[in-house]
C-alpha cells in the first residue's frame, strides 16, 4: 500500500499524452500521408474500415466525421425519420438524442439501471404505436445486456441501433458492441480507449442495402460513379486520422487488457467501502467483457469526495456536466425518470486511462479511502 501522502497530480485525462506516448511513430506517419497527399477516402482509410470490420466482427465499417454523425447516418440509411419515435437511455451523451432528433424522429429517453444501462423493463413500457427503434448506449465500455434488448426489438418489430461511441472491442457473450442490430456508432474522440487527433468515427452495419444507403449518405449524397441520387452529408473519416487510427489499432487489446488492470486495482483497493458502488469488475460476469472507458462510481457526499480529490491533485468528472439527458428541459423533455436522476447526485468518474501508473491508482484509491476513514 502507498501510503505518500504528498500531493501527485493525477489528472482525469492526459490529452498531450495521446500524441507523446508514441510520439516518434505518429510523425513518420503524418509524413507518409502528407507526402503522398493522401488526404481524403484514400488506400489508408480503405484499409482501417476493413481492418475494423475483422476486429469488431461487423460486416461493414464506415469512417465519418464523428460518432454522432455516425449515429444519424445509420438512422436516415435504415429508414428513420418524422413521425418516428426512437427510445434511448437518458444517461447518455445528449449526442445520442442529437442523432434522433436531425433524422427526423423523436428522442424518447427511459430510465438507467443500476449498471447505468438501459433499464430494459423501462425501455419496454415506453413502447407505442409510433417507435420503430431502440438506441441503447453501450456506456463506459460495458455493453448492455443484448439479449434483453434484442428480445424486446424482435417482440415488438423494432430495429436497434446501438451507440457504442464509448465501446469498441466490449462484448456480450462474445459479440462486439456495434454488431448487433441495424447500424451503430463508435467515436474516435481523443479521449476514446481507440482515439485519433481530433474528430473522427465511424459507423458500423452487417446488412448490405444499409452500408449501400451510409455510403452514399455520408458523401454528399454521391453514388460510386460520382453522380448524385440523394440528398447527403459531407462527413468523411480524415485518411490521415484513420492512419494513425490503423496503426493504434494494431495495439488494441493490449491498451483494454491495461485498462482492465486498473479496474481490477480499483477493485481491490475500494471494494470493501460501503460508501461506493463501483462498476462490475472484469472478472465479475463471464458475459461481458468491458474496456472500460470510463471508471464511473456511485459515491455518498459526492461533491465533497471530488472536491477533496481535487485538493489533492486528483481529477474526477461528473459525465455530461451532471445531467440526464432529459433534464436538458430546454430541448423539450419533459419526463421524470427518478432513478436516473438520483444516480445523477451520486456518480463520479475517476481516472481511468493509458498514462496511470500503479502508484497513480494507489495514490487515488489512498486519498478515497481517508476521505471516508481518516483515521
Ligand atoms: C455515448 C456517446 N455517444 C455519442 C458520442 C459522440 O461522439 P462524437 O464526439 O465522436 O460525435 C459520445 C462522445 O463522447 C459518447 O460518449
Amino acid at each position: 500500500m502507498n501510503s505518500d501522502k504528498r500531493v501527485r497530480s493525477v489528472p482525469f485525462f492526459n490529452y498531450p499524452y495521446v500524441f507523446t506516448s508514441q510520439e516518434e511513430a505518429f510523425v513518420k506517419i503524418v509524413r507518409d500521408v502528407g507526402r503522398r497527399g493522401a488526404f481524403i477516402m484514400q488506400k489508408d482509410l480503405q484499409e482501417f474500415e476493413s481492418n475494423l470490420a475483422i476486429y469488431t466482427g461487423a460486416k461493414y465499417a464506415v469512417g465519418v466525421g464523428n460518432a454522432t454523425d455516425a449515429l444519424q447516418v445509420g438512422l436516415m440509411a435504415g429508414g428513420i425519420g418524422p413521425g418516428d419515435e426512437v427510445i434511448f437511455c437518458s444517461h447518455t451523451m445528449v449526442a445520442t438524442a442529437a442523432a434522433i432528433h436531425f433524422s427526423g424522429a423523436t428522442p424518447i429517453p427511459v430510465e438507467a439501471g443500476p449498471d447505468h444501462l438501459m433499464d430494459p423493463k423501462k425501455l419496454e413500457a415506453a413502447i407505442t404505436s409510433r417507435t420503430r427503434a431502440i438506441m441503447p448506449t453501450q456506456l463506459n465500455g460495458r455493453t448492455t445486456n443484448m439479449d434483453s434488448i434484442m428480445g424486446i426489438a424482435k417482440k415488438h418489430g423494432l430495429d436497434v441501433y446501438e451507440d457504442a461511441a464509448q465501446a469498441l472491442g466490449s462484448k456480450f457473450k462474445g459479440q462486439c458492441a456495434g454488431t448487433f442490430g441495424k447500424a451503430s456508432c463508435i467515436s474516435f474522440y481523443p479521449a476514446k480507449v481507440l482515439g485519433c487527433f481530433g474528430d473522427g468515427g465511424a459507423v458500423l452495419t452487417n446488412d448490405e442495402e444499409t452500408y449501400q444507403k451510409i455510403l452514399v449518405l455520408h458523401d454528399h449524397g454521391r453514388d460510386q460513379s460520382g453522380e448524385v441520387i440523394m440528398w447527403g452529408m459531407n462527413s468523411r473519416l480524415d485518411n490521415m486520422q484513420a492512419a494513425v487510427l490503423d496503426y493504434q489499432l494494431k495495439e488494441y487489446d493490449r491498451v483494454v487488457e491495461r485498462r482492465r488492470a486498473v479496474a481490477r486495482h480499483y477493485k481491490e483497493r475500494l471494494g470493501q467501502l460501503d460508501e461506493l458502488v463501483l462498476p462490475p469488475g472484469p472478472d465479475d460476469d463471464p458475459d461481458h467483457f468491458d474496456v472500460y472507458q470510463n471508471y464511473e462510481i456511485e459515491a455518498e457526499r459526492r461533491d465533497e469526495l471530488q472536491a477533496y480529490l481535487k485538493e489533492r491533485g486528483v481529477g474526477t468528472l461528473v459525465q455530461w456536466g451532471g445531467k440526464a439527458v432529459h433534464q436538458f428541459k430546454r430541448l423539450g423533455f419533459n419526463q421524470s425518470l427518478p432513478y436516473t436522476e438520483k444516480l445523477f447526485e451520486r456518480m463520479l468518474m475517476i481516472p481511468m486511462n493509458m498514462s496511470l501508473t500503479d502508484d497513480d491508482v494507489d495514490y487515488v484509491c489512498d486519498r478515497i479511502i481517508e476521505f471516508y476513514h481518516p483515521h
